[in-house]
């Protein structure tokens, strides 16, 4: 595999340059010039940058933490044209553009997402207002009546929902959501993605004991999690050289997301606030299902994630034993994924940056899938 966006700067400048010239020489009847299979992958992804259709898209909430990071990588998006950010006072007034990312709070989202769905553009939602497939377990979750219910359900877009489902399961409303040409998206919050990513692997081949205790699932999260509004919670006295639990147990509407794909599953959540800007761990413990091999869980992270280097290019699956670590993910658009066992318990980890796979990178990943381009553009893949 070609990994996209490892060229950077003078040098990406540099190859450009000369691989347009190669392409130009080596596209005419008279001139042949070998290509060496990098050179090559560079140069076929470069002619298909230059010929990529672009969009007009518009990042609904790009003040906030999510709507900041993502409005940097749709910048330096190859099929973008121009992003707007209208500021919060005039969204009201906002026509919109083809397509719309809304990073606005929960509850302000959905009527946005209305209009501009409405009004036939592409809308992609990072908030938590289209998780929930029923007004009814949206209200259960959020304590409040919906404010657009006819949007539901939404298409949940987990983009390694299809590599850890296989290819052949149509029938699922989760593995067609991200289909290209779809143009709703509700993205997964940063807790249930790193969530989904570390326990699907295992559910979908029947490795965890259903009839068990409930999985609990622990999970520390830099402070840019709760969003810019200042509160005590989040005051730098609160969390400096500190780590506070919060809505400990199945306080979090987080429990209610994970739990419409943890096929019934029970979980007992534990949310953290650590003294860091950015960058999430969560750890998942469960029971294995009776018989369950080290070598069944292992193949399960594989086949999910590493059965071919184009298969979930975001996820890297650690070495048996080894649990990843906050830094490591932190300001990459990877997620890393390690597992201990120890007799029948499983302790999975699950690192991420949640404004980068936690939100904006995941959501410009589903962009890329309705649009129908590798969902890597714009993006940097796992290096090999
Ligand atoms: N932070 C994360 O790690 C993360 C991860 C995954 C998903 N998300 C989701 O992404 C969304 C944005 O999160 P965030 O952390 O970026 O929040 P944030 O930092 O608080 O930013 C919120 C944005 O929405 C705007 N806004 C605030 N109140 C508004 C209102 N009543 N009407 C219209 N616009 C309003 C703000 O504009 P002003 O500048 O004018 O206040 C700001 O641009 C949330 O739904 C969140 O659940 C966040």
């Amino acid at each position: 595999m070609c990994p996209a966006g490892t060229i950077h700067g003078e040098m990406q400048e540099w190859l450009n340059w000369h691989a347009w010239n190669a392409c130009m020489a080596a596209t005419s009847s008279r001139v042949r010039i070998p290509l060496s299979p990098p050179y090559f992958c560079h140069l076929s992804k470069l002619c298909h940058n230059r010929f990529m259709k672009q969009y007009g898209v518009a990042v609904l909430g790009g003040s906030g933490f999510a709507g900041q990071e993502l409005t940097g990588i749709l910048e330096n998006h190859p099929a973008v044209a121009s992003v707007q950010t209208p500021v919060t006072g005039e969204l009201a007034e906002f026509e919109g553009s083809e397509v719309v990312f809304a990073a606005l709070p929960n509850h302000t989202s959905a009527r946005e997402v209305d209009r501009h769905y409405s009004n036939g553009s592409t809308v992609i939602d990072l908030s938590g207002d289209l998780r929930f497939p029923t007004a009814g377990s949206y209200n259960a979750w959020h304590d409040r009546p919906h404010p657009a219910p006819h949007l539901l359900p939404a298409p949940y877009c987990l983009p390694e929902y299809p590599h850890i489902a296989g290819k052949h399961t149509p029938d699922d409303p989760r593995h067609t959501s991200l289909a290209e040409g779809r143009k709703l998206a509700s993205m997964p919050g940063c807790y249930p993605t790193a969530t989904l990513l570390g326990l699907l692997p295992l559910l979908h081949r029947g490795l965890i004991d259903m009839q068990g205790a409930p999985i609990i699932i622990d999970a520390d999260s830099g402070i840019s999690g709760r969003g810019k509004k200042p509160s005590e919670e989040t005051h730098f006295m609160s969390v400096s050289n500190n780590a506070v639990s919060y809505k400990t147990g199945r306080q979090h509407r987080h429990v209610g997301e994970m739990e419409l794909f943890l096929d019934g599953n029970e979980v007992f959540f534990s949310p953290t606030t650590i003294a860091i800007e950015r960058g999430m761990l969560v750890k998942a413990t469960a029971r294995l299902a009776v018989g369950t091999t080290l070598g069944q869980v292992r193949q399960a992270f594989v086949d999910a994630y590493e059965a071919t280097p184009l298969t979930a290019p975001f996820v890297k699956v650690l070495p048996e034993d080894e649990l990843p670590t906050i830094q490591e993910t932190v300001r990459t658009d990877e997620c890393h994924i390690g597992f201990v066992v120890v007799n029948r318990t499983i302790q999975i980890g699950s690192s991420l940056d949640n404004l980068r796979k936690g939100a904006a990178s995941q959501a410009v990943q589903a962009f890329n899938v309705m649009h129908g381009l590798d969902e890597t553009v714009g993006l940097t893949p796992k290096k090999g």
